[in-house]
């Protein structure tokens, strides 16, 4: 596995403020992480400094060299939470400018095919929607046919169909063998794509792992089913947290869920219309960041 980026022990302050505290992370090629925290958490920070857009020591290293080297610049493509700087720049115009400066560039009218964005390619930029400016971002992000891609919030704005053109577009790139950072507060779009969820909480990383690895941290399963016995019967269930009725409708939770519904199953067979769900990346994330809060 080739290592793209390295960062050992980082700590960043903006004046007395820590922003980043103790960070120590690993990427290899083709791993696609899934950066996420709350507002404030450091996100954009960490993604800055291994642009090299904030300074670093020599603790943080990208392609083997430090941030904003040339070497490293020219395999990366980013499209960061800002947006373009309004001007009276045409959208081809401006994507043919940036593909200039590169010498393996994408052909352009891939991009505005792929992005679907023939039709407004004779727009100005000052004119675009919101959405519409963040497809063009992100066509300028990966125009140069980087190695590395740090996407931070991309799809902020972008309607459903350019959300789903744009992670069909992530899912390519992924097959491509492309490494990716990828910050969102869309928990359900980025568990789709993750290989790794990185989860960053004042400035620590307080998880990093796979989706999978996180759901059994934080083991809960939700069990839904029909049945006519009062819910004080299932509290009996291995695992049972938690128990409501609505109607005939029970809802268990628990943290064992296999062994709960084997019980079920066996003590209780005639319940019907069974439900089985893990808990979402949405509800573990408030759990956990609810949970650090109070500590
Ligand atoms: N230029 C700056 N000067 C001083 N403080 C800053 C500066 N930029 C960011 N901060 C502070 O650093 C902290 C982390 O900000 P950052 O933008 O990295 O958070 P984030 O995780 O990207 O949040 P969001 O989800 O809102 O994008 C915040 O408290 C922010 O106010
Ligand atoms: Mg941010």
């Amino acid at each position: 596995m080739k290592q793209i980026i390295s960062v050992k022990n980082l700590n960043f302050s903006y004046g007395e403020t820590e922003i980043l505290k103790k960070i120590n992370l690993t990427i290899n090629k083709g791993e696609i992480i899934g950066l996420i925290g709350e507002n404030g958490a450091g996100k954009t920070t960490l993604l800055n400094i291994l642009l090299g857009l904030l300074p670093s020591k020599n603790n943080v290293q990208v392609f083997g060299n430090r941030p904003g080297s040339l070497v490293a610049r020219k395999k990366i493509g980013s499209m960061l939470q800002g947006d373009l700087v309004l001007s009276s720049v045409r959208v081809d115009e401006f994507l043919e400018e940036v593909a200039m400066q590169y010498s393996n560039s994408i052909p352009l009218e891939q991009i505005l095919e792929q992005l679907d964005l023939k039709k407004h390619r004779h727009k100005f930029l000052k004119e675009l929607s919101g959405g519409l400016m963040r497809r063009v971002t992100f066509a300028q992000a990966v125009l140069n046919n980087p190695d590395l891609i740090f996407l931070d919030e991309p799809t902020v704005g972008m309607d459903a169909q350019a959300r789903h053109i744009f992670w069909e577009l992530i899912e390519k790139l992924r097959e491509q063998g492309k490494t990716m950072i990828i910050t969102s507060h869309y928990l359900e779009e980025i568990q789709q794509v993750a290989s790794r969820l990185i989860v960053l909480q004042k400035g620590k990383f307080i998880f990093q792992g796979t989706l999978k690895e996180l759901q059994d941290r934080h083991k809960q399963t939700v069990i839904t089913f029909t049945s006519e016995y009062e819910k004080c019967v299932f509290a009996e269930l291995t695992g049972i947290i938690n128990i409501e009725k609505n109607s005939s409708q029970v809802v268990i939770k628990t943290v064992d869920g296999d062994n709960t519904l084997k019980q079920l199953l066996s003590k209780y067979p005639d319940v019907s219309n069974i439900a089985v769900e893990h808990e979402t990346l949405e509800k573990i994330f408030l759990q956990m960041t609810t949970d650090k809060e109070q500590q």
